[in-house]
């Protein structure tokens, strides 16, 4: 496919698209940037700071949507409501045959209908991806791009850490992470999806994080959900925490009392909470993947971690499969979850290239140590 293709960003102006705009930026040689928003003042100001196109958007208008979408490529979806999402711009990009990539987390019913799409979007030639934002996008990616590197993976932990200083965070994921934290959390052992066991976990945190941080189980969202039988894991645990405990505590009592019900209550609850969190705490979210299986007839284990700030890590998978679709890498037609879509192991390439402190270790296992059952026949 000769020239530039054009990609447009809804929600471009919001803190996750205003950074999927600034990631992208350094690949116009290959595309035209369009940011799309409802105010088109806001998204013009945006893309005069970019150097790109703006056009209005309300993704809540399906005659809006279409408009916008006449003449472009692929569609970066960087605003999904918490509360009854539209489904007018995966529906449209199914429908005219344009790739589409969105951040979803929450709610799961969106990421579902997406996946529901995939018909369409074969018939058309559109490739979808659902749920490519960092929690739980990137970490799907970074847990299935450890499959290689053995040549059995058993188990794996994933321990996401919340900078207390809550950087980035709006009104808006505040909700969306309301709705995770209620949502019952769940872990894989023994074959099957099962409520957690054990319930909590206290363990210190990779850098910049320097303390002990209490970690939950986290809720297993859509993209998650056929991970483990994929990957062949007998234990899959997703871990998340909060920098501060004092903090931490507020956040989930406050969640539980309803204070991040509306966005004008999460926008007074998101200061409090960052008054709280003191100037001490880092304005960054870290993610660690600790997996372990064999390799070479032995007991092995993977550590991979990285860091940065809320809304890079979640533009960071968006921008990475624009980048796939750019050099035809991105699955064939269809709806996906990022890990059936994207090559694994050149998006672990890019995060290591990526300003966000990557880190990965390898080791044998000590016999005797936790570990020494990997080698035992499985059940
Ligand atoms: N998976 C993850 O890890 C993760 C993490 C964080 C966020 N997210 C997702 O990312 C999305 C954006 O989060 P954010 O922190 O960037 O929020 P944000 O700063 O509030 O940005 C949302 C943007 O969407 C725009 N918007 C609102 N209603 C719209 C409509 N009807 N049509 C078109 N644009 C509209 C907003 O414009 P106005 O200013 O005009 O309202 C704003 O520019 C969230 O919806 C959430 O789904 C995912």
């Amino acid at each position: 496919m000769g020239g530039k293709r054009r990609v447009l960003v809804v929600g471009g102006y919001g803190a996750v698209g205003h950074e999927v705009g600034r990631v992208l930026a350094a690949d116009r040689d290959r595309l035209d940037l369009v940011v799309g928003g409802r105010d088109a003042a806001k998204a013009a100001a945006v893309a005069a700071e970019l150097g790109v196109e703006h056009l209005r958007v309300d993704v809540d208008d399906r005659a809006s949507v279409d408009a916008a979408l006449a003449g472009i490529d692929l569609v970066v979806n960087c605003f999904i409501a918490t509360r009854e999402p539209s489904l007018a711009v995966p529906e449209a990009a199914a429908t005219k045959g344009i790739a589409y990539v969105d951040v979803a987390g929450v709610p799961e019913s969106f990421c579902e209908r997406v996946l529901g799409l995939g018909d369409a979007a074969k018939a058309s030639g559109a490739t979808l991806v659902t749920a490519l934002g960092l929690n739980p996008g990137l970490v799907g990616l970074l847990v299935a791009a450890q499959r290689a590197h053995f040549d059995a993976l058993q188990s794996v932990d994933v321990y996401f850490v919340m900078g207390g200083r809550l950087g980035g965070l709006t009104a808006r994921s505040m909700q969306g992470i309301a709705d995770m934290v209620r949502a019952p959390a769940r872990q894989w052992r023994d074959g099957a999806w099962q409520p957690p066991a054990p319930k909590s976990c206290g363990r210190k945190a990779r850098p910049p994080f320097d303390r002990n941080v209490y970690f939950g189980p986290a809720m297993i969202t859509t993209d998650l959900v056929g991970l483990p039988s994929a990957l062949g894991l007998d234990a899959f645990r997703f871990w998340s925490g909060m920098e501060r405990t004092l903090q931490g505590m507020a956040f989930l009592l406050g969640i539980r009392w309803g204070r991040a019900d509306t966005p004008e209550r999460a926008e007074r609850f998101l200061r409090r909470l960052r008054w709280l969190g003191g100037k001490k705490s880092s304005d960054e979210i870290g993610l660690e993947v600790v997996a372990q299986g064999v390799r070479g007839a032995a007991p092995f284990e993977r550590r991979v971690s990285f860091h940065c700030r809320e809304e890079l890590a979640t533009a960071l998978g968006a921008a990475f499969a624009v980048r796939q679709w750019l050099v035809d890498r991105l699955r064939s037609p269809g709806a996906f979850v990022p890990h059936q879509a994207l090559d694994l192991g050149a998006f672990v390439d890019q995060l290591r290239q990526a300003p966000v402190g990557y880190e990965g270790s390898e080791a044998p296992l000590a016999a005797g140590g936790p570990a020494a059952d990997l080698l035992a026949p499985r059940k």
